[in-house]
Formats: structure tokens, sequence, C-alpha cells
């Protein structure tokens, strides 16, 4: 019997979905992919989401797509909960019917981040925010609907493709400005677990070739407020520019932040052999493959 699983990845033009989809494409021993961008599924219509994802006897469907900005979501409270929750809802519901896995990307922004030490997997997610809470209704849905699912939580994610709803990432936005000689301010007081997209989608391969359910968090090892984080990205790209620590209070969005999301995982271990590298080494990767 054939070990190839049949994989149908949404988002697969996104910043972590064209990491999964590069990566999976080459991995022909163990993997089928279909990549699925918007033109090909919209995923807040759901015939169009039963139709597409019962038209083939998939074993994993991977959803990978999201309304990521944080700020937006406040406001466009709808298309947050329509895109990360009522849409997962369906998405599983159709894993449900072809007897599929349905894997949900998820957050680190599903945490308060009222605490000082990394959330692992069985900590309580108490969001502060819509996007949070899209994300984490978009969770609870997909666990109580697809008999079985894999949440994999990640963090301020950086890839080659940048994320398509921001605009870029922050490694590119850093550089960028500090070739240009633009003043960079930067929070020192908002903690995270930066993530690669290129190794979270190793990591993904990882948990489907354990047979994985249940969350993990998949971040790169490690925590860092963001101003460590732009300091980093242009010392390890040798680029010397200024940056002036500021505090969050003297930059206000339009959404609560939580102050501590870093995130680690007390699962992974039992899992694979594979460990994610630390997020300086991640950054130094990402820089030299640019
Ligand atoms: N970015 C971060 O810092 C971060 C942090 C933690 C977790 N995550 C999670 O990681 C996952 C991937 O994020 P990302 O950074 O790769 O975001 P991204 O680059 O914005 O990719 C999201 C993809 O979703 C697609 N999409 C949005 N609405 C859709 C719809 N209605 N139907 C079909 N496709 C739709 C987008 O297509 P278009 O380009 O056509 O809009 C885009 O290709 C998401 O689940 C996100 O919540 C991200």
């Amino acid at each position: 019997m054939s070990n190839v699983l049949k994989v149908a990845l949404i988002g697969a033009k996104g910043q972590l979905g064209s990491d999964i989809a590069s990566h999976f494409s080459q991995c022909d021993d163990r993997y089928q992919l279909t990549s699925l961008t918007r033109a090909d599924i919209d995923i807040t219509q759901p015939e169009a989401v039963h139709q597409v994802l019962t038209s083939q006897k998939f074993d994993v469907v991977i959803n990978s797509a999201a309304y990521v900005r944080v700020d937006d979501c406040e406001a466009e409270v709808e298309t947050a909960f329509n895109v990360n929750a009522i849409a997962a809802l369906n998405i599983a519901r159709a894993c449900r019917q072809i007897e599929a896995l349905c894997v949900y990307i998820s957050t680190d922004y599903v945490f308060r981040g009222d605490r000082p030490d990394p959330y692992v997997e069985s900590d309580i997610p108490e969001p502060i925010n819509i996007y949070g809470t899209s994300k984490l209704t978009g969770e609870q849905l997909v666990r109580q609907t697809a008999p079985r699912s894999l949440i994999l939580r990640i963090s301020s994610v950086f890839g080659k493709a940048g994320a398509s709803g921001k605009g870029g990432n922050f490694v590119e936005t850093m550089i960028k400005k500090a070739k240009v000689g633009d003043p960079i301010k930067v929070v020192n007081d908002i903690f995270m677990s930066p993530t690669y997209t290129y190794d979270a989608a190793r990591l993904l391969d990882e948990l489907l070739q354990a047979g994985t359910t249940g969350i993990i968090h998949g971040a790169n090892a490690g925590r860092c407020s963001w101003y460590e984080f732009a300091e980093s990205v242009l010392s390890l790209a040798n680029i010397a520019h200024p940056i002036e620590a500021i505090p969050s209070s003297a930059f206000p969005t339009k959404a609560v932040r939580p102050m501590n999301s870093a995130i680690a995982s007390t699962r992974l271990d039992a899992i694979t052999t594979l460990k994610m590298r630390s997020w300086q080494e991640a950054i130094a990767a990402y820089i030299q493959s640019r």
C-alpha cells in the first residue's frame, strides 16, 4: 500500500503557505500535493469549500489561509470571524466527510501575554484582541468538528514570500528602512518567539509523518523583544544603523497586543528528533537565502 499522503493546501501563495508548497512538492515520496490559492477556493464560500475539498479523497487538508491584519480585525470583525473561524468550520466539515486530517495554522495571539514564561500547549488561551479571538474560535470549531485535527501555533512569522496580508515581513522592513537611512524605532517591551516559515514547513512535514494530532507550538526556539529582533536582523545582515528602543505606549495600535506571547513546546521532543533552531539561527538562515 502506498504511504504517499494526498494533501490539499489552502492559502498556498501566502507567506507560510508558499514555503509549505515548496517543501511538500519536493517530497513526492511522502506527499501528493494539491496547492490551492484564493483563485481556486475562496474559503468564505461554503459551497466552494465543500465542492473543492470533497472532489478528491484527500488524506490531509492544511488551512494556511487567514485574515492576518491584526489591527484591521478590530473594525472588520465580521471578516475576521468569516475567514478565521467560520471558514475553518466549513473546512473541518469537509474533512469530516472525507475522513481527512484537518490542519489549522494558529497563533500565539490566542494568549493573554501577561506572564513572564513562554506559553506551552497545555496553557489556557485567553485572547485580548479580535484577531486572537477569531483564531481561537477557529481552533475550537476545528477541534469540535473534525474527528482528527492538528492545530499548529506559530508566531511573528517571517518567510521568503512576506505576509501577503501585511505587505512584507518584519525582517525585510527593517533591512529596507536601514538601507535608505530611515530612522528606526522599535518597541522593546513586547516579547514573542519569531518563526521562520521554512522551519515551520519542515516541522509540519515531521508532524504529519508522526501522525500528530492536537495542539502543537512550532515557533523557533527562544524569545525576544521586537527591538532585539530588529537588532539581530541588522547585525546578521551586516548593516550598521541605529535603532531606537521605544515603549509600546509610544506606539499606539488599534489592537491591543499581548506583552509576552512567547511560545514553547512540551510535546515536540516526544514526537520528533527535529529541533526547532533558535530564532537567531533562523534569521541568519533567512538572510543567507535572500
Ligand atoms: N503572519 C504572522 O505573523 C503570523 C503569526 C502567527 C500565526 N500566523 C498564522 O499563520 C498562517 C499563515 O499566515 P501568513 O503569514 O502566511 O499570512 P499571509 O501571507 O497573509 O497568507 C494568508 C493567505 O490566505 C489567503 N486568504 C485570505 N483570505 C482568503 C479567502 N477568503 N480564501 C482563500 N484564501 C484566502 C491569502 O490570499 P490573498 O493573498 O489572495 O489575500 C494568503 O495567500 C495564518 O493562519 C496566520 O493566522 C501568522
